[in-house]
């Protein structure tokens, strides 16, 4: 069982107990050191902990999908990392604190100065949304279920606090957890593979054999829809995998179906069981004609041959297009005010 570390990142912040008391919060120095490290969020070492030392809603999901057009075509993607209670209770529908509740998280992550190159192409690939408005689905998520990990809280930091730091790291930490948490190569390292009709039990004893903890899976009419994957966190903001509360919906032999796109090396746990299979199933998309420039335009999806080629959505209207990203299309979008303008058949710019 391997564990993820987030150092820095999460929870690196103390208060004693006096957080209740009207204090200058700038004044504090990082407290990360009054943080007992080894105490997991949902024990009952963690009661009466500091939101600022274990998040206050202990038990966190990594929310895993399997939906046709996202990501490639042998990776799972990521809905959402949602904190909940101990019991498995949900956040408030519109998040836990309103002066954070953002509708820009394409551009504040874009902006953030410590983003690393390649983190928005890790975003769009492995976080698309199904409606194709990636920044409404990350803005959403973070709104509803970021704002809730009380480790994040800016007042965590203190004077440290620099902005949108918390947004970053509730991204960065969940694109880590996916990453290390590869379903697909647990699946498939089990013999569970894309294009099947398995047990959902031998997927529950797959994952269980891997974590050490079941899973929950649910499916949508017997279609294999998410997985959902339950963390205890300590202050050093590692994540430990926890017992699922419940199996999830799916029943039986349920239908695993073979998603289109490329398919990419994996970065598996267990080393590679061959993937010979290639996704003849993917759908060039359409390219509309009749653009004024007689360039291609429109959203692109599945597998693509021209890496880094990159084809508005609606040429000199939309900010999104779409990008050729190791093999894959993933959508894209140009910074807030500026539009996607087609120059080739494979390149475009934002103005
Ligand atoms: C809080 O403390 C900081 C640093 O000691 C100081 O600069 C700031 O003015 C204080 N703020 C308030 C509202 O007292
Ligand atoms: C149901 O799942 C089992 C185990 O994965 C498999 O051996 C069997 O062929 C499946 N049955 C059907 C009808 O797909």
């Amino acid at each position: 069982m391997k564990f993820l570390t987030i150092a820095a990142s999460l929870a690196i912040a103390t208060l004693s107990a006096v957080s209740a008391l009207p204090v200058n919060m700038s004044a504090f120095k990082p407290r990360a050191l009054t943080c007992p490290t080894d105490v997991l969020s949902c024990t009952s070492a963690s009661n009466g902990l500091d939101g600022c030392c274990v998040p206050t809603m202990g038990l966190i999901l990594l929310v895993q999908q399997w939906y046709n057009g996202l990501g490639p075509a042998n990776e799972f993607t990521i809905h959402g990392l949602w904190p909940d209670t101990c019991s498995g209770g949900q956040g408030p529908a519109n998040g836990c604190d309103a002066a954070r509740v953002y509708s820009d998280i394409d551009t504040r992550l874009r902006n953030y100065p410590a983003t690393p190159a390649g983190f928005m192409d890790d975003l769009n690939t492995y976080w698309g949304s199904y409606k194709g408005d990636n920044n409404a689905f990350w803005s959403h998520e973070w709104s509803k279920h970021g704002t809730c990990v009380s480790t994040l809280a800016p007042t965590c930091a203190g004077s440290s606090y620099v902005q949108d730091q918390d947004v970053f790291n509730y991204f960065k930490t969940t694109l880590a957890l996916r990453k290390q948490y590869n379903l697909y190569s647990v699946l498939s390292g089990a013999g569970i593979n894309p294009g099947s009709t398995p047990d959902s039990d031998d997927m529950h004893a797959a994952i269980k054999a891997a974590y050490g903890v079941d899973a929950q899976i649910n499916c949508a009419s017997g279609v294999l829809s998410e997985i959902w994957l339950f963390f205890k966190v300590n202050a050093a903001g590692t994540y430990v995998p926890a017992e699922a509360l419940t199996q999830g919906s799916c029943n039986g032999n349920i239908s695993y179906p073979v998603k289109s796109g490329t398919t990419i090396p994996s970065s598996s746990i267990k080393p590679s069981s061959t993937t010979t299979r290639t996704s003849s199933t993917s759908t060039p998309t359409s390219v509309p004609t009749g653009t004024p420039t007689g360039l291609p335009e429109g959203r692109q999806t599945g597998s693509c041959s021209t890496n880094g080629a990159t084809v508005c959505v609606k040429n000199g209207v939309s900010n999104q297009y779409s990008k050729c990203n190791s093999g894959t299309w993933i959508l894209n979008q140009c910074k807030t005010g500026l539009v996607c303008h087609s120059d080739t058949v494979t390149s475009t710019h934002c103005a």
